[in-house]
C-alpha cells in the first residue's frame, strides 16, 4: 500500500487503472471501525481502493474544531493496509487548496442545507460537496462509500451526483456502533470517561422513539418530546423526523421515518450526531 501526498502523483498512478473499478472512501482520518466497514466494503467490491485522509478546512466553521481535530495518519495508514486498501491519499491543505478564499464552491440547494446540521453549521455542506467533488475528479472513482451515520451528508452527496452527472455510484453503509449502542465517531475521543452516559443518550432516545412507533404511536410531537426527555442533561441542537428519501419533514405515518439528533455533551461540549429509522 502506498501513501500519496500529491495530486499529480495519485493521478499518474491511477491513469493506467482507468479500466478497473476504483473505490473511494473519503475520510478525515482518526479512523475507527465505522470507517473500517466502508473500507472493507470497497476492497470487496472494487479492483482498487483509495482511502482519502484529509481534514478539510472548508467544511469547518470559524469556531469549530479544525485545529484540534485528531490527526493520526500513521495509525490510519496501518489500518488501511491491514484492510487491503491500495492507496491512502493524504494531501496537505495547500495541495488541495491554493486559496480557500477564492475557491469555486459546489453549493447544495438551500432546501437541503437549511435544516439539521446545515442550519447550525453554515457553509459546512458547501465545504463537504466541494471536497468530495474534487476527490471524485482526482481519483476518477467508479464507486464511493459513505456512512449513514452522516445521513444528511449522504443525502446531499447523492443529490449532487445526480444533479451534476458524476459517473460515481454512491454506496451507503450502515452505522457501526459500540456494544452499548454509541455510534462510533472520531469526535468520541473528546469525551471524558464520565460523559459516556450522556453520550449514550442519543442512541437511547432514538431506540425509545422506535419502540414507541412499534407500539403504534405516530404523533411526531409525542415522539420528539419523549426522545427529548431521555436527552435531558445534554444540550440538544436539533431533534427532527424526516422522510429518509426526500429529507422533507415526516408528515404521514405511512412514510418511512428517520429520526435525527445532534447534541452537545458536557464538559467538553462535544457535538455528537446520530440517527435511526424509527
Ligand atoms: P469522517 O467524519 O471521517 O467520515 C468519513 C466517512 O465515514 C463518512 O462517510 C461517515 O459517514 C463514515 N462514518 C463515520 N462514522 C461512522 C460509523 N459509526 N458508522 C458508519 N460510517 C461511519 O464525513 C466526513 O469524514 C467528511 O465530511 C468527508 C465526507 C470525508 C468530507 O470531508
Amino acid at each position: 500500500m502506498k501513501i500519496i501526498h500529491k495530486i499529480e502523483e495519485l493521478k499518474n498512478i491511477l491513469k493506467d487503472k482507468r479500466t478497473l473499478e476504483i473505490g473511494l472512501v473519503p475520510t478525515m482520518g482518526a479512523l475507527h471501525e465505522g470507517h473500517a466497514s466502508l473500507i472493507k466494503k470497497s476492497v470487496e467490491q472494487n479492483d482498487f481502493t483509495v482511502v482519502s485522509v484529509f481534514v478539510n478546512p472548508v467544511q469547518f466553521g470559524i469556531n469549530e474544531d479544525f485545529d484540534k481535530y485528531p490527526r493520526t495518519l500513521e495509525k490510519d495508514a496501518k489500518l488501511c493496509e491491514n484492510l487491503g486498501a491500495d492507496i491512502v491519499f493524504a494531501p496537505a491543505v495547500d495541495e488541495m487548496y491554493q486559496d480557500t478564499k477564492e475557491l469555486t464552491l459546489v453549493c447544495p440547494p438551500y432546501s437541503a442545507i437549511n435544516k439539521l446540521c446545515g442550519k447550525s453549521r453554515p457553509g459546512h455542506f458547501d465545504g463537504v460537496a466541494t471536497v468530495v467533488s474534487k476527490l471524485f475528479n482526482i481519483t476518477g472513482c467508479t464507486k464511493a462509500y459513505f456512512g449513514q451515520k452522516d445521513a444528511q451528508q449522504l443525502f446531499i452527496i447523492k443529490k449532487m451526483v445526480k444533479d451534476l452527472n458524476f459517473n460515481v455510484e454512491i454506496v451507503p453503509c450502515p452505522i457501526v456502533r459500540e456494544n452499548d449502542g454509541l455510534a462510533l465517531s472520531s469526535r468520541n475521543s473528546y469525551l471524558k470517561e464520565e460523559s459516556r452516559e450522556d453520550a449514550l443518550k442519543l442512541y437511547k432516545a432514538l431506540k425509545y422513539a422506535k419502540e414507541l412507533r412499534q407500539k403504534g404511536i405516530n404523533d411526531r410531537q409525542i415522539l420528539c418530546d419523549s426522545a427529548l426527555k431521555i436527552l435531558e442533561g445534554t444540550l440538544v441542537d436539533y431533534i427532527e423526523i424526516v422522510n429518509p428519501e426526500t429529507f422533507e419533514d415526516w408528515q404521514d405515518e405511512k412514510e418511512p421515518a428517520l429520526m435525527l439528533i445532534a447534541a452537545k455533551i458536557a464538559p467538553t461540549d462535544t457535538r455528537l450526531i446520530d440517527n435511526m429509522e424509527i
